[in-house]
């Protein structure tokens, strides 16, 4: 029987990422209030938030700052936007504040409300570029197998997930994949991290070599992937590929969605893994997600490029709504304040070994094929087999399975594709919660397990 809230939402509401068949029997779980690290159901039940929502609240739920930065910002100028010769103060001082912390040379900032908005922002900013130098061909983007970078349509296209593409007809045209960088997938038997690397960087070679390297214009990826089963790249894998961009002149986008803001122990993501992008999308943690904004970071070249496309068309045609919203912007502008103020970054570099042998401890687990992360995130794959790291059948939901046995034990979780379980909590949790986490989720691990031999779904 579905409790009367999750019974109006199944009338109600369209999920995303849910099977719809699926929700129409189990329902949603109703989450009605969270405090700190926990979050709280609509029968008071509490959990351990494991996900930081999907990736996002870094500083935890109810802060207090964070919610009087919102209501004075609200109070003093609820709307305002940046269309038309119009801006506003939030806006300014988060755009300066951005530029002063970011790890790649900025001229200015561009504001949107959504991870998604951000790449197909991306997207639309090369063609305007590329058109605006004079190199009409030069359009194409390669993103990885397994990438994540949102739902719209750029966006989807680049996303290398089955999930994104089919029967929604994409990609679009001039969408391209390169291989994933998951070693313990896609490596051959002995090959060595750096020499798996090696062979990447000279697939993507290849692959601009067989459309033309007048053709390409970007390359785009997310530091360490999220979605796709938290992949961190093998040893030396971004100074290669970054090789290869500078090469032939391709613009090279970090996508900060996930990592940026201290997930990997460092302000930006591509700081822990050692490359320098020409642009990133930021978006998720620059509010701790109090609130929907995002952004993409725009170089003196682009920018310059964007002025002479005005010039000659009159107008900079592209633009949301409630991009850089100024209580989106007066809540962001907070949330970095707290992240410099109370050293998030630093601390959550300081908990990050612990994190990491908590997590390497869970690759033990006869379930686990394997357990990777850096900084505070990780990834926990389970396999039927961990001798051939065989995966289980997808259909038989065994991720998920997980994920309730989590839920009955107090931990939020959520299962990727390939059953993969991410652990990405928020940044302030404490010694004593993520132990905790750490210990519910291997009681759910153990209950998975023994649900698996008992389906006979492995030895
Ligand atoms: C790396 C990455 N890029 C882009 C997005 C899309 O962001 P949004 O859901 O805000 O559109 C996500 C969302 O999880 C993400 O993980």
């Amino acid at each position: 029987m579905l409790s009367n809230l999750a019974a109006r939402d199944v009338e109600t509401v369209i999920h995303p990422y849910t099977n719809l068949a699926t929700l129409r029997d189990v329902g949603p779980l109703v989450i009605e209030r969270g405090k700190g690290v926990m979050l709280y159901d609509s029968d008071g039940k509490a959990y351990i938030d494991s996900m930081a929502g999907l990736w996002c609240t870094a500083l935890g739920y109810g802060n207090e700052e964070l919610i009087e930065a919102a209501s004075a910002q609200m109070r003093k100028l609820s709307f305002g936007h940046l269309f038309a010769f119009k801006s506003h103060d939030p806006g300014i001082e988060l755009a300066e504040k951005l530029k002063e912390i970011a790890p790649l040379p900025v001229s200015k900032v561009f504001f949107c409300a959504s991870g998604s908005e951000a790449n197909d922002t991306q997207v639309k900013l090369v063609r305007y570029m590329n058109n605006a130098l004079g190199r009409p061909k030069k359009k194409k983007f390669i993103s990885r197998q397994k990438a994540y970078h949102g739902v719209t349509l750029a966006a989807a296209s680049l996303c290398g997930l089955p999930h994104n593409h089919l029967d929604f007809d994409l990609p679009l045209e001039g969408f391209l994949h390169t291989a994933c960088p998951h070693h313990y997938r896609f490596a051959e038997a002995g090959e060595s991290e750096e020499a798996f690397a090696t062979r990447l960087a000279s697939d993507l070679e290849q692959l601009i070599d067989r459309e033309g390297p007048d053709t390409i214009a970007a390359f785009i990826a997310e530091p360490v992937m999220g979605a796709g089963g938290v992949i961190v790249p093998p040893k030396s894998y971004y100074e290669k590929i970054a090789a290869v961009c500078t090469e032939h002149d391709i613009y090279m986008i970090s996508d900060e969605v996930i990592c940026g803001f201290g997930r990997l122990g460092t302000w930006f993501g591509m700081q822990a893994v050692n490359f320098k992008a020409s642009g990133m999308s930021i978006a998720k943690q620059l509010s701790s997600a109090y609130l929907p904004i995002a952004a993409i970071t725009v170089p003196e070249t682009m920018y310059g490029a964007l002025v002479d496309e005005s010039r000659k068309l009159g107008t900079f045609g592209h633009g949301f709504t409630y991009g850089g919203h100024p209580v989106a912007a007066a809540v962001a502008l907070k949330t970095l304040e707290i992240y410099q103020r109370d050293r998030i970054v630093e601390q959550t570099a300081t908990k990050a070994p612990r994190f990491q042998a908590r997590l390497r401890k869970l690759g033990e687990h006869p379930l686990v094929g394997e357990a990777r992360g850096m900084g505070l995130v990780g990834g926990v794959e389970l396999v039927a087999d961990k001798k051939n790291k065989r995966n289980f059948d997808p259909k038989r939901g065994v991720g998920l399975r997980a994920v309730n046995f989590a839920q009955e034990e107090g931990v939020i979780s959520r299962a990727l594709g390939g059953d993969t379980l991410p652990i990405c909590p928020p940044l302030v949790i404490d010694e004593g919660d993520l132990d905790e986490m750490f210990d519910r989720l291997t009681r759910a691990l153990d209950r998975t397990h023994a649900w698996a031999r008992s389906e006979a779904l492995m030895a």
